[in-house]
């Protein structure tokens, strides 16, 4: 017999507020409350940033993820910044992605979901609350949703009125994002229209050539069947994720919503928890087992199995397909050991979650100059194990997560224009993590739509 279908209702004892009663890591400390209480009332009276309909629709497009039929890319900036909501970047970041997405599309032969890391991307954990430079002491950069990261007192000072400003930008951000997807964005289905002049330096070159003709093949097949304009294509659907560290942010973004049980967080699509803040009784989890919206959970290298089934115990209690998204980063030296006993792990649980690959945050080194980067080769190799590993586990990798722009940045180290450490200075322009390059971008796709090809084979 089968098992009878649990029904889904918000957690009896959790309320909009619960998390207050537990520990919350990595928050702000404002030193004037009136100011927070103030900031907080106004950000939730305003309107939401995204739609529970929305949201429900991600969730059924991330369970059929889970049953092997889409796979899914995320990806974004490591944070987002004030002064970078352009047009240009927002538009590059979205081309990139998109243009991702059809090579993974084409490689693997599924649709896609993309999520990106953006409309939100405004707060970041740090390791320490102080930095300290020449005997001066002051707060940590937390993102531009808390302050700036000028080395001041007065830049540093976390001020609560920029949670008002990062609301606005994200809409902002969102404005334009579905302005171009509704239409302006055609022509990027076609390569001929992509640039592609990194080609040539990769010992490669052939086979990306070929992957880009093929795509350019099948787009103008489908045109011809569907009667389709060239260059004029379907609606295609993105979906926005930030990670959900600013409890009080968030909690003003959290509604109720007529026509629905329970709450949704209308800040984003998809709010995932960092590493930092992913512990079994902290105040995170706590806010996030009580909302609707599918969430992600990082797992890093310190994590256990008892404490990753606790989690998964926590944040999907009745087995709900959709719900939760696993993203590992275990660095391209740990994950061959660390993975195996996670995979097992989760299935003993019987819930079903998504695996996907973050094969940035545990990659991450400083050069001899000074420079935190990240080398193309440890990321594409960190992928392509962790797709052989799930495959040798009876599981199935069904997503990546990166960090990437679509600008001509020098950040991480190699890919087809072997970028070395003297060439970071040259563009280096993150304010925390380094980003995959446009070209280095394109380039994972086609390795990562190569890897799946060859183990189908
Ligand atoms: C991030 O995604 O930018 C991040 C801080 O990741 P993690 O929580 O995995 O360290
Ligand atoms: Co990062």
């Amino acid at each position: 017999m089968s098992k009878p279908l649990k029904t889904i209702s918000t957690p009896k004892d959790w309320t909009l507020d619960s998390w207050q009663q537990k520990t919350a890591l990595q928050q702000a400390k404002y030193d004037d409350p009136a100011a927070l209480t103030d900031a907080l009332e106004r950000l939730a009276k305003l309107p939401p940033l995204v739609s529970s309909l929305e949201i429900l629709s991600l969730k059924k497009q991330l369970a059929e993820a889970q049953a092997g039929k889409r796979f899914l890319l995320q990806g974004g900036d490591c944070a987002e910044v004030f002064d970078e909501c352009e047009s240009s970047i927002i538009a590059n970041r979205l081309k990139v992605l998109l243009q991702m997405s059809l090579v993974l599309l084409h490689g693997m032969q599924m649709p896609v979901v993309r999520i990106g890391r953006f409309a939100g991307q405004y707060a970041k954990p740090r390791s320490a609350d102080l930095e300290t430079r020449d005997d001066v002491s002051l707060p940590s950069y937390r993102g531009d949703l808390v302050n700036d990261p000028a080395f001041t007192p007065e830049a540093r000072r976390p001020d609560p009125y920029r949670l008002i400003r990062a609301y606005a930008r994200s809409a902002m951000t969102m404005n334009f994002v579905r302005a171009l997807i509704d239409g302006g964005f055609a022509d990027l289905h076609h390569p001929e229209y992509w640039d592609l002049g990194w080609v040539e330096h990769s010992p490669q070159a052939d086979k990306f050539h070929r992957i880009a003709e093929a795509i350019g093949d099948s787009v103008s097949f489908m045109e011809t069947i569907t009667g389709q304009m060239p260059g004029s294509t379907r609606r295609v659907d993105f979906f926005t994720s930030h990670e959900a560290l600013h409890l009080h942010y968030e909690q003003a973004l959290t509604r109720q919503v007529p026509h629905q049980w329970g709450w949704f967080n209308l800040s984003t699509h998809f709010p995932w928890i960092g590493m930092r803040t992913a512990g079994a009784e902290g105040a995170h989890l706590e806010m996030f087992r009580g909302i609707r919206n599918p969430i992600g959970v990082k797992v890093g290298p310190g994590m256990s199995s008892d404490w990753l089934k606790s989690l998964i115990r926590t944040l999907n209690p009745d087995d709900e397909p959709g719900r939760l998204v696993l993203i590992h980063r275990l660095s391209a030296d740990q994950i061959e050991d660390k993975l195996p006993p996670l995979i097992e792990a989760t299935r003993a649980t019987g819930s079903p979650v998504l695996w996907i690959c973050d094969p940035m945050h545990g990659n991450t080194e400083k050069t001899a100059n000074g420079y935190k980067t990240r080398r193309f080769s440890n990321i594409q190799s960190e992928l392509e194990q962790a797709i052989d590993i799930h495959a040798a586990c009876g599981s199935r990798l069904g997503g990546v997560h990166l960090e990437l722009t679509g600008e001509n940045v020098t950040e991480c180290i190699g890919g087809a224009r072997e970028l070395n450490e003297h060439d970071l200075q040259r563009a280096y322009k993150t304010t925390v993590d380094p980003r995959l390059n446009y070209e280095q971008a394109l380039e994972l796709s086609m390795l990562i739509a190569e890897k799946h090809r060859s183990l189908k084979q």
